[in-house]
Order: structure tokens, then sequence, then C-alpha cells
């Protein structure tokens, strides 16, 4: 199996203790997206989108990387072939386990300057007063794609749907856009699909092939046949 792209959701960090957007009780169960992950939400109230960043981001700096982050990490290491990481997520555990991944969404360990466009590594805590570095306007915001905005890498991402072998999707509802088409994009150009996933998604039926249960356990275990292969 030549070049393999994955794309990770929310569901493979469930386990290592970060909550997901739209599971029982998840963060779209407790914030409105509209007040917390919109550019209106943020020019209306940045506390409380700050406030909310805040949070993830120390949830996140607590968390440590589970099975199926390692597995994923094994994988660009000893397959013979270019494997493409691309997340949804926020969080830096693929790092944290040794990956490499492109961060489509943004990171919560980056802010943003939404007047110079200046980006720099984030403090722990954020506030709507704190100057940018660079120009030093009261303007800084978390370097996360928010609703209606353009998300990261998207023009390197096609291209490396467009020629790879393998397409998976671990842990992702399929419900967002552009990340939930991409198993189209790598199908029409002749890849092999695979969701790993704890239950079905939206995207279930646009897969040829499923691997169902918790990413910690079906990751590594789809990583060692693909190794074996
Ligand atoms: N192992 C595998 N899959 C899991 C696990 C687990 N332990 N726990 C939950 N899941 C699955 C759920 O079944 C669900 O399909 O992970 C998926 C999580 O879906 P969402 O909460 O919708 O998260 P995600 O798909 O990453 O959301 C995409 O939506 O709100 C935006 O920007 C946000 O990046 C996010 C995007």
């Amino acid at each position: 199996m030549g070049k393999i792209v994955i794309l990770t959701g929310a569901g493979i960090s469930a386990e290592s203790g970060l909550g997901t957007f739209r599971d029982e009780g998840g963060l779209w169960a407790q914030h409105r997206i509209e007040d917390v992950a919109t550019p209106e939400g943020f020019a209306r109230n940045p506390t409380l989108v700050h406030d909310f960043y805040n949070a993830r981001r120390a949830q996140a700096a607590e968390a440590t990387p589970n099975a199926a982050h390692a597995a994923l990490a094994r994988l660009q290491r000893e397959h013979a072939g270019e494997v493409i990481l691309v997340t949804q997520n926020v969080d830096g555990l693929h790092e944290a386990a040794g990956a490499t991944a492109l961060h489509m969404h943004g990171a919560l360990e980056g802010a943003l300057c939404a007047v110079c466009g200046s980006r720099w590594t984030a403090p722990l805590v954020m506030a709507p007063a704190d100057p940018c570095p660079t120009c030093g306007r009261a303007a800084t915001r978390p370097d996360i794609v928010w609703f209606g905005e353009m998300p990261y890498y998207m023009d390197e991402i096609a291209e490396h749907l467009e020629s790879c072998d393998l397409f998976a999707a671990i842990g992702t509802s399929g419900q967002v856009y552009p990340a939930a088409g991409f198993v189209q994009e790598a199908t029409y150009a002749g890849a092999h699909t695979v969701e790993l996933n704890l239950a079905d998604s939206d995207g279930s039926r646009l897969f040829a092939e499923h691997r169902v249960g918790p990413a910690s356990r079906i990751v590594p275990l789809w990583v060692e046949d693909l190794l074996a292969g």
C-alpha cells in the first residue's frame, strides 16, 4: 500500500480524556457554536471565546496521547510509502506521540493577531486585552479556524487526496465539510477507503471498508495489518 492519507477527528482523542463535539454531552451540547466558534461570536464577546479556548487549551495540555496516536506515529516512521496525517483536531496529541500532522482547523497552541495576521505560540491563558507581539493591537485570537472561515492547507490536502492509494478517516462524524468530502475525493482518485470509528457516521456509506470500535484498540490493529501487508 503506497501513499496513505489519514484524516482524524475528535474521536481519536476521546480516550485521552478530551471531549468530542457531537457525542452525548459533547462540547456542542455545552456551548452554542455561534457563540464560541464563529468570527461573529468573537466580535460579540471575545472574553467568552477566550475563556472557552483557555479551558480547552488547559485540558489539552494535561492530556496524553493514547495507543491510536502512537500507532499513527509508528505508521509514519515504518511505512515504506508516504503517510500524510490531516487532523481536524486542535489538540497537540499527534505531535506528542511523535507524528507530524496538518492541522486544518488550527491548533490550541497557536495565537493569531486579527489585525496584522502575525502568529505566535499561545500562552496558556489568552485575554482580549493582550497586545499583539508584532503590531501591539489588542486583537489577539486563538489560531483556530471557526465556522465560516477557510480551513488551512486545503490546496496541499487536495493534492495528497488526488495521489493517494489509501484514505482512512478515524474518529470523525463526517458532518463538517470540507473534511467530510475527502473520502469522495480519494475515491475519485482510485484510492481504497476505510473508516475507523466507534459507531457509524454520516459518511459511513461512502467508505469501502469499516473497522468499528474504540480507536485505541482498532487503530493499532489496523496499523499492524498495514505494516505486515
Ligand atoms: N474511538 C473512535 N471513535 C470515537 C471514539 C473512540 N473512542 N469516541 C467517539 N468516537 C467517534 C464518534 O462516534 C463520532 O463519530 O468520533 C466522532 C466524533 O465526532 P464529532 O464529535 O462530530 O467530532 P469531529 O468529527 O472531529 O468534528 C469535526 O466539527 O465542530 C467542528 O471544528 C470542529 O473539528 C471539529 C469538526
